[in-house]
């Protein structure tokens, strides 16, 4: 694996197809599994670790975010990446650099609570995928609001990128992996389990009311979560799901002893959903 800071370097490589995994480090299985998956599609994977400050809305939480340089190598080179590329600040944000929207979808859930943020993730994928020019580019279902908005962009600009979703990777009790969790102690996490739980029950309901009244009433349970939002919307076009909604998804944010988690799951349950 090379490590490089040097847009130039990749465009040395770029001669055959390039599979992309963008991230902001602190690299855990969720990463890794990407980039496996990546590695199965080509012999190029470039894993990106940018910390993008545009996408904070909050300067305590930018300062915070954890930073694991010698962590972030040794996963990226045992997943099977070929280029670790550390950008500067300069070379993602040089003087001009095309601002992108993410528009009303961007302003709703995730949007309400963080403000910005997706503007945010919008405008450095963007300039990412300008540098790196992929083929593919792989993001995890667990962030799936930036997920759903990164392929309405790449669809709506042409961009010609195949944006490949890959499923949520979860410990063995259900929690699904985020770099967050270190910050859960013991008796954070058995209450932070409450949102798995509450989006099985959900999934395991065969009509819309019983999975919001499953979902609701599982969250309620556990007095140590503080919901920011639990809906189950059509994956299709983040609108609330109906009965006759073919793909439905249900997403759960909330906080846990300061800590914030998001998580979701499609529900399956559904007789004639034809998932
Ligand atoms: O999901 C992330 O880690 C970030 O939002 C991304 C896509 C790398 C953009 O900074």
């Amino acid at each position: 694996m090379q490590i490089s800071t040097e847009v130039a370097d990749l465009r040395k490589i770029s001669a055959g197809k390039i599979a992309f995994v963008p991230t902001m480090g602190a690299l855990h299985e969720g990463h890794a599994t990407l980039i496996r998956q990546a590695r199965q599609l080509c012999d190029q994977v470039v894993v990106s670790v940018f910390v993008n400050p545009l996408q904070f809305d909050d300067p305590y939480d930018l300062e915070r975010y954890p930073r694991t340089p010698q962590v972030d190598i040794e996963i990226a080179q045992r997943a099977g990446a070929t280029i670790l590329w550390l950008p500067q600040s300069s070379e993602i944000y040089p003087s001009a650099v095309e601002q992108i929207s993410a528009g009303a979808i961007g302003a709703i859930y995730e949007g309400v609570h963080r403000k910005g943020h997706f503007d945010g993730v919008l405008t450095v994928v963007k300039r990412l995928f300008d540098l790196v020019q992929p083929h593919w580019a792989l993001f995890g279902e667990k962030d799936f609001q930036q997920l759903f908005l990164i392929q309405q962009m790449v669809r709506e600009l042409g961009l010609g990128i195949e944006i490949i979703p890959v499923p949520t990777v979860r410990e063995s009790d259900g929690l699904a992996i985020s770099s967050r969790n270190v910050r859960l102690n013991e008796v954070d996490r058995q209450v932070a389990l409450v949102i798995s739980r509450a989006l099985t029950n959900a999934s395991q309901a065969t009509n819309i009311a019983d999975m919001r009244k499953a979902l609701d009433e599982t969250l309620a349970s556990e007095v140590g979560f503080n919901r920011d939002y639990a809906a189950i919307i059509d994956e299709s076009n983040f609108e609330l799901a109906s009965d006759r909604t073919f793909a439905k998804r249900a997403l759960v944010a909330g906080w846990v002893n300061g800590v914030r988690l998001i998580d979701n799951m499609p529900m399956t349950g559904m007789a004639g959903d034809a998932r």
